[in-house]
């Protein structure tokens, strides 16, 4: 029942990775990321059209968030939109906790309001989700979505919200050619009967699948993703050869397959943005066309890879 409709992109970007300090190596991504980097890496984004950008509270412990909002400050603010979340397990011991992290938000993204909010995962449903109708209704959050929720959960945030005349707006989930859990689930097919976007993220499960890193190059040392991904490249060469193979026959790079990958599935990828040049890439990855014997043949590569990318914060979407 919000006014506006949530305007939806064909691909958003994400701002995990701009929580980390820049330093090299450190960090959850360990990608050396100046200021200038960033506003040249939203200017290129704006400039192309892709103006949704998705944050949280805990990448960086507020850091994505205030870097964020000082270089979106160059915008007038009806010119981007704004995805934040509520992260349960970081909730303050206050009356409204999450009125008061999304507060902490607000202030940091210098802003009054943000388009989508998010429950970031699904702690306690039927705790957690009545606390976003105040804030819709505040006009404070203009959209609602799940994040990490399971079909059952999606179900019951929808209801809860659905006896106060809202509903889930989106759906933010882990989906990649190498984690497929929610399609395998039935949550795709469950949002577009809905009519609800479902919002891809770590499509290029953090880098691993941009055909970038391999053994004698592998994810910057001591980084969170180098653990969680060096040791499966050797497994990936197959998938990554063909992902690059694919995009050289239309002038596109492997990242952009994968992210071509998820928009034919019906997904909105959010794509993690460090470098500017890699806008280019989405926007090429928004022009090319993937036949259907391309996407079998992808994911037969990943299924052959037989590894597992669930992230230690992600539970089974199977229930
Ligand atoms: N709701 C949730 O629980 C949740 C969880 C995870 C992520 N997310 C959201 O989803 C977003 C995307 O996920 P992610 O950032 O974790 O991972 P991702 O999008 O799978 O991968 C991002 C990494 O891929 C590399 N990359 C991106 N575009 C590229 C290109 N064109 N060419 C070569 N390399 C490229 C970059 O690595 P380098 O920096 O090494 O160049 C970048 O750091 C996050 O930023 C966040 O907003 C949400």
């Amino acid at each position: 029942m919000t006014i506006d409709n949530l305007k939806i992109p064909t691909v958003a970007l994400g701002t995990w990775a701009w929580g980390d300090s820049g330093e090299t190596g450190d960090g959850y991504f360990g990608s050396p990321l100046t200021r200038a980097d960033l506003e040249e890496v939203a200017d290129k984004a704006h400039a192309a059209g892709f103006t949704l950008w998705d944050t949280a509270v805990v990448y960086g412990m507020g850091h994505s968030e205030s870097v964020l909002g000082e270089v979106l400050k160059r915008y007038a603010r009806s010119d981007y939109q704004l995805s934040t979340k509520f992260t349960p397990q970081a909730a303050g011991a206050g009356e409204d906790p999450m009125a008061d992290m999304l507060e902490q938000s607000l202030a940091r993204l210098g802003t009054d309001y943000v388009d989508l909010y998010w429950i970031h995962n699904p702690a306690d449903v039927a705790r957690w989700t009545p606390h976003l109708i105040p804030l819709l209704k505040s006009g404070k959050v203009k959209h609602v979505g799940v994040s990490n929720h399971n079909l059952s959960e999606i179900e019951l945030a929808n209801q809860i919200l659905g006896e106060a005349g809202f509903g889930v707006e989106a759906v933010q989930n882990h989906y990649s050619l190498l984690y497929r859990s929610s399609e395998d689930a039935g949550i795709l097919d469950y949002c577009r009967n809905q009519g609800i976007p479902f919002f891809a993220y770590m499509v290029l499960e953090q880098g691993a699948l941009t055909g970038k890193y391999s053994p004698q190059n592998p994810l910057p040392e001591g980084t969170n993703r180098a653990k969680a991904y060096n040791g499966m490249l050797p497994q990936l060469k197959a998938l990554t050869d063909r992902l690059a193979s694919i995009g050289q026959s239309q002038g596109a790079a492997a990242p952009d397959v994968a992210t071509a990958w998820a928009i034919a599935k019906g997904a909105t990828p959010i794509i993690g943005v460090t470098k500017p040049n890699y806008i280019d890439g989405l926007v090429r990855a928004t022009s090319m066309t993937l036949t259907g014997g391309d996407i079998a043949e992808l994911e037969a590569l990943a299924d052959a890879a037989n590894v597992n990318t669930r992230g230690w914060w992600e539970k089974e979407m199977q229930v």
